[in-house]
């Protein structure tokens, strides 16, 4: 049977107080609507339609390059009609498995237990519930003195008994897609936002005698709903827990868990130990027996194997095997270091490669450089790229050795092998195997300190 999901995503989720369109909102770094995307895939579904609306430039841009559909829902008059707007994108026969874009925490086995169910079942609905303690917000489940399922209410619909229901809606069904379209015509917007309810579709299934089924969730958690910045810190507080609970799983030490924030697309090789207070984010891959931290931020970078990277602050940068960074450096953007390079304390490089063995041990910017192997470059030498207009190039061939406080006047190119005199500000290109030095004659005058104590 082919499935495809419909994911709701037109909101505005005004809940969120926010110029952004609720889904786009991150959790452990990822879209909120990301994650659901993922957990769908991850059940083995490759049709997915996405249902947009408010402010929906920004939810296409999080899925650029995907395959993934989009339906326009232009005006948000509620998840019935919202799902109806999907009906020319979906087969007939198919199943179609509905969620909602604000339900992160949603885990792969459950849609599959889900899907199971309604095909084993051969429902023509099923809903996936789950019981919550304090169930206020979502729509409660209804059953019968029998226990069969009758209807959802949704919170600001229910009377007070039916707010004492514990067993809520997660607003995630499936269907056999041509009963649900025909249901979802029948809709009538009679509820206290006035809005085409897809819930509703579940009663006017029952009344033709289609069979509705209802699966609990096993987990509650799984479909926690973020409509408020606060169910959103939540969120993220699980999506955290459990994203460093499988790095552990995996082999990475942790040390001081609570301390570390690792983004839910960062993947870390065993035997690699991660210090406290540390933040690794976006998509960025670390090797097997590194130690990163403590006090370190790593974004979107890919880092090797027995790299040590401490106090320091990486962005968009690639670090090969066996590299040492900091304390307190700063890699930025395009930072290309090769196999065994060295950046020590107070040094920041952008947009530079630098070669195998080469060391920047201190004190220094290199900026728009290419840096050979085996290079050393002196505490306090910095590349002068920027003449107030355009940016400019310096080169460093194998081996060059440029003395402490060096300046680089770019465009400049140190021949392999060459030496700069410390304090030197080099303008002009300097030949292989040479010297160069720029610098006054030191004076010696006879000098006496006034105050000689
Ligand atoms: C919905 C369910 C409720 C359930 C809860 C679970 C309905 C009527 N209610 O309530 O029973 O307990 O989810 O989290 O379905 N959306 C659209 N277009 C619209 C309206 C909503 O695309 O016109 C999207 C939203 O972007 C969101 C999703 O549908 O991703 C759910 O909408 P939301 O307003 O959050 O529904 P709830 O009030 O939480
Ligand atoms: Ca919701």
């Amino acid at each position: 049977m082919s499935c495809t999901a419909v994911i709701l995503a037109a909101g505005k989720g005004v809940r969120m107080k926010s110029h952004l369109p609720k889904v786009v909102h991150k959790a452990a770094g990822k879209p909120l609507v990301a994650h659901v995307v993922d957990a769908v895939r991850a059940a083995g579904i490759e049709d997915i339609i996405l249902v947009v609306g408010h402010g929906r430039e920004h939810v296409q841009k999080i899925f650029a390059g995907q395959p993934v559909k989009f339906v326009v829902q232009e005006q948000q008059l509620g998840t019935g009609h919202a799902l109806q707007q999907a009906q020319g994108a979906v087969d007939p026969d198919s199943t179609v498995l509905v969620l909602a874009g604000d339900t992160p925490l949603l885990r792969a086995s459950t849609l599959q237990l889900l899907l199971e169910h309604h095909q084993k079942c051969q429902a023509h609905a099923t809903v996936l519930t789950t019981f919550l303690d304090d169930p206020a917000g979502y729509g409660r489940v209804l059953r019968d003195e029998k226990g069969s399922f009758l209807r959802i209410v949704e919170d600001k619909d229910a009377t007070p008994e039916e707010k004492q229901v514990k067993e809520i809606n997660s607003g995630i069904y499936c269907f056999q897609a041509g009963k649900v379209f025909q249901a979802l015509q029948q809709l009538q917007p009679l509820n206290a936002q006035g809005e085409y309810y897809l819930t509703d579709t579940l009663e006017i299934l029952m009344a033709e005698g289609c069979r509705v089924e209802v699966v609990p969730a096993a987990e509650p958690e799984e479909i926690h709903g973020v409509n408020d910045r606060i169910q959103l810190a939540q969120a993220e507080k699980i999506l955290r827990q459990r994203k460093n609970l499988e790095l552990m799983r995996d082999g990475v030490t942790l040390i001081e868990p609570d301390t570390i924030i690792i983004d839910s697309d960062v993947t870390i090789g065993c035997d690699t130990i991660v210090w406290p207070f540390t933040l690794i984010q976006g998509k960025t891959s670390i090797g097997e027996a590194c130690e990163i931290g403590p006090w370190t931020n790593i974004n979107d970078s890919r880092i090797g194997h027995r790299v040590v990277i401490e106090s320091s602050r990486v962005k968009e940068a690639e670090i090969g095997d066996d590299c040492t960074i900091g304390p307190y450096a700063y890699l930025r953007p395009g930072t290309v270091l090769l196999e065994h390079v060295k950046v020590g304390d107070f040094v920041e490089i952008k947009q530079s490669t630098v070669g195998v063995g080469s060391k920047i041990p201190h004190l220094s910017y290199v900026g728009d450089a290419i840096v050979g192997r085996e290079v050393n470059i002196g505490a306090g030498t910095i590349t002068c790229n920027y003449d107030g207009q355009r940016k400019h190039q310096t080169i460093l061939e194998d081996q060059a050795f440029i003395g402490s406080n060096t300046n680089l006047v770019a465009p400049v190119r140190i021949g392999k092998a060459s030496v700069t005199g410390a304090g030197s500000t080099i303008t002009r290109d300097v030949p292989p195997n040479s010297l160069a030095v720029e610098r006054a004659d030191q004076r010696v005058v006879p000098w006496k300190k006034k105050h000689d104590h």
